[in-house]
């Protein structure tokens, strides 16, 4: 029920001073003028430092345009949510917050993150799993008779080169007593301590470096630390972390994908949201270590990984004519390597949907805030936010602003690979990103009805609503 209500309530709140008095427009474009980089700004507040997430925005960023742009109540939108920065200030500042993402584990981190249950009671519950879990791993070849029920054989060989066989008792010893936890929503909360000792910045369970930068390499001089001693430290930290949360009531994460949003149309106040940048981040490459002790196969997980945008995976990929710069980029390209400008087509054309599901969404004269960097493929700068700033108009956006934004290195978790020359092309490319400000033209006045017509659109769109939210129930757990 908690879902139906925040999607078909209407904002009743009265609008602060200030917002909404000036046309959006303006309004957008001095927003975009205020410094946006935030540097030193502290961003651990609230939940958002409840799991690595690479790539993330300082959660400044959301706060500003939804306080600049939007009432109490209203609806914000981010369809690429990641670790759900922006549905977690949406609901600490008042607001609906809806968040979209096709990855399985972003989709855990953003759930619990908008709506952990009280943190008694998940401190209980981690202190009964990790007694539970010990007596697990001293019952004699117990959690070896779990790891072989567990995994099919591609998996089982994942473990096996990545994670010490003690750790991997420990793991499946702490992942099995979570499962008996009745509360789905506290299992959710333990199953994410879990995986937040194994997706770390450093240090971490396996024998993986660089897992939170999506850019894993074995390292068999490394030794992990006890993974249940791991877990209680962590514990401490999560149930810190969820304590400032309210309670969930505002905000709804969704698996699914951003070109075909589970939204009725001209529904969203306000959309703030990161795609991954051309060619950059492979989110299922660091998520898998955590989403094999989560219940997912390593074969299910590469036919998902498919699906991403950016995915390097072409199948029989056709590009369909693009608009003129992207095609110039991609032509350039092209000259050095074929096979990255299909990839470079593959995103802008995904991207483009993507757009046109934005707008389709979106309330007529409401803005999309779009966070984006450029890339560097093959020595060529793909300058990936004009040609998404293109794809956009061709989905019916007005541009109104890009402004540019310098990174702050130790904060946002970049893919961290250095070269010869001391710096990868993914550094170089890394210390700017963009942020284009959008608009969906306002509706045109409707044609006067003739005398006695009766108005039928709010029935239909209450139709509309109650129909998608219908089908939002079957997809939550
Ligand atoms: C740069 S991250 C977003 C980070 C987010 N702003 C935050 O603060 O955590 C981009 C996200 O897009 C997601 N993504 C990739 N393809 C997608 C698709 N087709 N539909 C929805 N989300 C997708 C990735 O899984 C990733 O979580």
């Amino acid at each position: 029920m908690r879902q139906l209500r925040l999607l078909a309530e209407e904002s009743t709140a009265p609008v602060p001073a200030g917002v909404r008095r000036r046309p959006v427009k303006d309004r957008l474009s001095a927003l975009l003028d205020d410094g946006l980089d935030f540097a030193g700004a502290r961003t651990g507040y609230a939940s958002h430092h409840l799991h690595s997430f690479a790539a993330k925005f300082p959660p400044q960023l959301p706060r500003h345009f939804i306080l600049g742009l939007t009432a109490p109540g209203d609806l914000v939108l981010d369809p690429m949510a990641g670790s759900g920065t922006t549905v977690v200030e949406a609901v600490l500042l008042g607001r609906r917050g809806v968040g979209v993402d096709l990855d399985p584990l972003a989709v855990q981190i953003g759930r619990v993150k908008t709506a952990a249950p009280p943190a008694a009671a998940l401190g209980d519950a981690g202190r009964r799993v990790l007694t539970r879990a010990r007596r697990l791993f001293e019952a004699d070849g117990r959690c070896d008779e779990l790891l072989a029920q567990r995994f099919d054989e591609p998996t089982r060989a994942f473990l096996d080169y990545w994670f010490l066989p003690t750790t991997q008792r420990e793991l499946v010893a702490l992942v099995t007593a979570a499962q008996d936890e009745p509360d789905p929503a506290v299992r959710r909360f333990l199953y994410l301590t879990i995986s937040s000792i194994i997706v770390t910045k450093s240090g971490g369970v396996s024998l993986a470096r660089d897992l939170a930068h999506s850019r894993p390499h074995r390292d068999v001089g490394k030794e992990p630390r006890s993974a249940f001693e791991q877990f209680r430290a962590r514990l401490s930290r999560n149930l810190r972390s969820v304590t400032d949360m309210p309670s969930g009531e505002h905000a709804l994460i969704l698996q699914g994908d951003a070109a075909h949003l589970p939204l009725a149309g001209d529904s969203a106040h306000l959309i703030v949201t990161s795609p991954p940048y051309a060619n950059a981040i492979d989110y299922m490459r660091a998520h898998k270590f955590s989403l094999v002790w989560l219940g997912h196969s390593i074969p299910d997980l590469s036919e998902w990984r498919a699906r991403y945008i950016g995915a390097e995976r072409l199948g029989g990929f056709v590009p369909p004519p693009l608009p003129p710069r992207s095609a110039g980029v991609v032509r350039a390209l092209a000259e050095r390597d074929g096979k990255k400008a299909r990839i470079l087509a593959k995103y802008f054309v995904a991207m483009g949907r993507v757009f046109g599901e934005m707008h389709r969404v979106l309330r007529p004269g409401a803005a999309a805030i779009v966070v984006v960097g450029t890339s560097t493929m093959r020595g060529l700068n793909v300058q990936t936010h004009l040609c998404l700033a293109e794809m956009s108009t061709r989905a019916g956006f007005e541009v109104v602003r890009i402004a540019e934004r310098k990174l702050d290195r130790n904060r946002r978790m970049m893919p961290a690979r250095f070269g010869r020359r001391g710096k990868s092309q993914i550094e170089e490319r890394m210390y700017h990103e963009y942020v284009l400000g959008l608009l969906k033209a306002a509706r045109r006045p409707l044609p006067r009805r003739r005398a006695g017509a009766r108005p039928g659109t709010p029935t239909a769109d209450r139709a509309s609503i109650a129909r998608t939210n219908a089908h939002r129930e079957s997809l939550l757990d």
